[in-house]
């Protein structure tokens, strides 16, 4: 079956260059190699996410009347709702986890450093998406929480200078988080986002493919090479498979909550709080005057997306200490403040 396939290919298209291509993959085998697996496994968690939230989607209204119901219908009425839910939620939680693994391995490797500043940059966009994916996807179940947290997240611009209030309205789609919201976000996350961070993942996984993997310069004399098909792939699918076993782990031993529907009358609820991930911007805003720190976090942000154009010793093959400094600095600053934020907030 599978040589007719084959064979049925060949006469129509040249396989030719594809096989030759396949036959001559290879990965560079050396100390740091095993940082290679957190891409693929970005990859594999992305299509997770793209398959539960399809499923999601068949059920979901996004609507204030029936949001927070068609939810509870998939987590009681739909058979398997729960898990499908559950995955998707944890899936969310892994695939930033794993992301912001991949991204700080391979600043530390330089991997950003000529060819690839192209993929550093698409990678730092991304990024961006995904937390967008968060932020929208938040609000959808409509339940008090997510609306109190989402009236702060879409307020949060206003301190801008000119295009402050702007924004914030656009968010909303109107004076105020609404039936218009919920729409909005709900289009940006099924819709908008998916477009523009699936266009972006192609293109940095096909560069990923044009360049191969990067050796860090401290390994520059490594000896090792594995072939790609099929020794690598395997590894790369045992890695998939131990993250598929403790994603669903995760998603049936701590299923999703919903908890009750929005009642913007009611005050915002003690446990309004941020998801980890937007805890060190949290702790930012509580500590620096809201300008000053919505404005540190954008210049960094474009500092950051701008380092492989900044660092030319990386870039001529020379260890650029400065960099690492930089890279460890933020590291300590980003996981300081999340720990800072939650500690504060049991205490409060
Ligand atoms: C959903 C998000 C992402 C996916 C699916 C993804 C996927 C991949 C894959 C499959 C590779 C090749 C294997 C590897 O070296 O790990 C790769 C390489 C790379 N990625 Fe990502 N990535 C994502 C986000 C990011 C982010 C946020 C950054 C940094 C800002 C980034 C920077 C890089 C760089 C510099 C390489 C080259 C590594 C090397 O050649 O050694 N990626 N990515």
């Amino acid at each position: 079956m599978k040589h007719r396939t084959a064979r049925f290919l060949e006469e129509r298209i040249n396989l030719g260059p594809v096989r030759d291509w396949i036959r001559r993959k290879a990965v560079p085998e050396h100390k740091y190699s095993v940082w290679y697996y957190f891409g693929g496994l970005a990859l594999f968690l992305i299509v997770v996410q793209i398959i539960t939230g399809i499923l999601l989607a068949f059920y979901y209204s996004p609507t204030p009347s029936k949001a927070n119901e068609s939810v509870r219908f998939i987590m009681e009425k739909v058979r398997y709702g729960w898990l499908i839910r559950s995955i998707h939620f944890w899936g969310a939680n892994f695939l930033i986890a794993v992301v912001l693994v991949h991204m700080f391995s391979t600043y530390f490797m330089k991997a950003y450093r000529k060819p690839r500043e192209v993929m550093w940059v698409l990678g730092s966009l991304i990024l961006g998406l995904l937390l967008g994916f968060a932020f929208t996807g938040y609000l959808l179940p409509w339940t008090t929480l997510s609306y109190f947290a989402t009236k702060i997240g879409v307020n949060t611009p206003r301190v801008l200078p000119l295009i402050g209030n702007y924004l914030s309205r656009i968010m909303m789609g109107g004076s105020d988080v609404g039936a218009a919201t919920l729409q909005r976000m709900f289009t940006l996350h099924t819709v908008v986002l998916p477009l523009l961070a699936l266009t972006l993942i192609i293109l940095h996984v096909l560069l990923s493919q044009v360049f191969g993997s990067s050796v860090p310069l401290s390994q520059s004399n490594y000896d090792k090479q594995m072939r790609f098909f099929p020794d690598y792939l395997l590894r790369d699918a045992a890695v998939w498979t131990v993250g598929l076993a403790i994603l669903l782990t995760f998603a049936t031993v701590f299923p999703a909550s919903l908890s009750a529907k929005v009642n913007p009358l009611q005050p915002a609820p003690a446990g309004t709080k941020p998801m980890w991930y937007f805890l060190f911007m949290y702790q930012s805003l509580r500590m620096y005057s809201r300008t000053a720190a919505i404005g540190s976090i954008a210049l960094g942000a474009l500092v950051w997306m701008a380092v492989p154009f900044l660092d030319r010793k990386s870039a001529k093959g020379k260890k650029s200490t400065f960099f690492t400094l930089f890279g460890l600095a933020l590291l300590i600053y980003l996981v300081s403040m999340t720990v800072f934020a939650d500690i504060s907030m049991k205490i409060h």
